[in-house]
């Protein structure tokens, strides 16, 4: 028994060393300076009128679900933010979850069966991909956002029976680039597939409204389901879907993810609620991300040898390639004053080791400026 005990953790402090011996071991830090390294795009997570929001419900709303929505943990704030989330998504329906991550993995895995097949962009997340593997179908990885590729593998299967599905997200979480949905949509109707989006990134940044690509793009409701997470730009905790009412029906009833967990606390939905009133507005914070992060691009690739990939968004990655050498500049970022994280393989591709900047909506211009020169300066020695 001794015996087995010590080789267990003999096997695990092997593969962590392992980890040490390529620069990828991970450790767990609080961030200080000017932050380039979360989701808060909106610089929502301390909006006082969220927080006024946050207090106000401490003092009213239940604290706790206290159970699963389908035995006691259903309350009326869970069901006005799903619609006040269908009024914002011009959907049927919407149905909460507790995180994007398990969203993901319940609709996948819920709408999915063995026999079908799926088609997944080779940069889905991790959630994506747990939620695919999960379902057992036949699954054909296409190139990222390469939809000649994808049409390669579709007519390989354009005569089998089965249903199909189409997983990507709208903007990229390790790149920034965002799906073409207009060019998507045709090969879903020429191949019969449905289509299922991760909105996490779009979600409150991207569209009119800021209910996500597919809204800018005229196709919000085209998607069989579309996936919306709260604690990026919302600046709260959680996740919606978007969908039809049968659909919901179904997930309701047969999502484990759903079914077998304690509902988020209504005090939560509220505060939700009250993100989503705040984004609706907020074209000129977005209009500012957007501008802001497209300046810097420009001032990275005309001054320093690194590409920023085909970012569009307020993510921006500045691709080192060497995981060592990624490691040391966001660590001379981080003593600058500017919280940045490298980001390393298994998150990202072999030979893509980057800095993964998220802009926000409270970096001045000047901020972005300091960091853009200290890169050039770094990179000329
Ligand atoms: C594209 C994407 N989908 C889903 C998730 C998971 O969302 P959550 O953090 O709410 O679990 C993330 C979070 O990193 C993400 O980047």
């Amino acid at each position: 028994m001794v015996l087995l005990k010590s080789s267990f953790f003999t096997r695990i402090e092997t593969e962590l060393d392992d980890l040490k011996q390529v620069s990828r071991f991970r450790s767990l830090f609080t961030g200080s300076g000017i932050i380039l390294s979360g989701n808060d795009y909106l610089n929502l997570s301390h909006h006082p009128s969220l927080r006024k929001k946050a207090i106000e419900l401490a003092k009213t709303a239940d604290l706790a679900s206290t159970g699963s929505r389908l035995l006691g943990g259903n309350h009326p704030l869970h069901e006005e933010l799903e619609s006040l989330v269908s009024s914002w998504k011009k959907s049927e329906s919407a149905l909460l979850f507790n995180s994007g991550y398990d969203a993901n993995m319940g609709v996948i895995q819920t709408l999915i069966r063995k026999e079908d097949i799926v088609f997944s962009d080779k940069l889905n997340h991790a959630c994506i991909i747990d939620g695919i593997r999960g379902t057992g179908a036949v699954t054909e990885r296409f190139n990222h956002q390469d939809f000649t590729d994808l049409e390669r593998r579709l007519k390989k299967h354009e005569f089998s029976k089965a249903e199909k599905f189409i997983i990507v997200e709208s903007v990229y979480s390790m790149d920034g680039d965002i799906t073409d949905f207009p060019s998507l949509v045709q090969l879903c109707e020429k191949y019969n597939a449905h289509l299922i989006v991760d909105e996490a990134h779009g979600t409150g940044v991207i569209g009119q409204t800021g209910a996500g690509v597919l809204e800018r793009d005229g196709l919000m409701n085209y998607p069989l389901a579309t996936i919306h997470t709260c604690g990026k730009a919302l600046g709260t905790f959680g996740a919606f879907v978007s969908c039809q009412k049968s659909v919901r029906d179904y997930l309701v009833n047969k999502c484990r993810n759903f079914i077998f967990t304690t509902a988020l606390p209504p005090w939560q939905a509220g505060l939700i609620a009250e993100a989503i009133r705040l984004v609706q507005p907020m074209t000129a914070e977005r209009d500012y991300l957007m501008k802001l992060s497209a300046d810097f691009r420009k001032r990275v690739t005309e001054k320093t040898k690194w590409s920023t990939g085909n970012s569009k968004t307020m993510i921006v990655p500045v691709i080192i390639g060497e995981d060592s050498e990624a490691v040391k500049i966001a660590s001379f970022c981080r003593d600058a004053g500017f919280d940045v994280r490298a980001v390393r393989p298994p998150t990202v591709p072999e030979g893509t080791s980057r800095l993964r900047l998220s802009f926000h909506a409270g970096i001045q211009v000047t901020d972005m400026e300091k960091l853009a020169e200290l890169l050039t300066k770094m990179v000329n020695g």
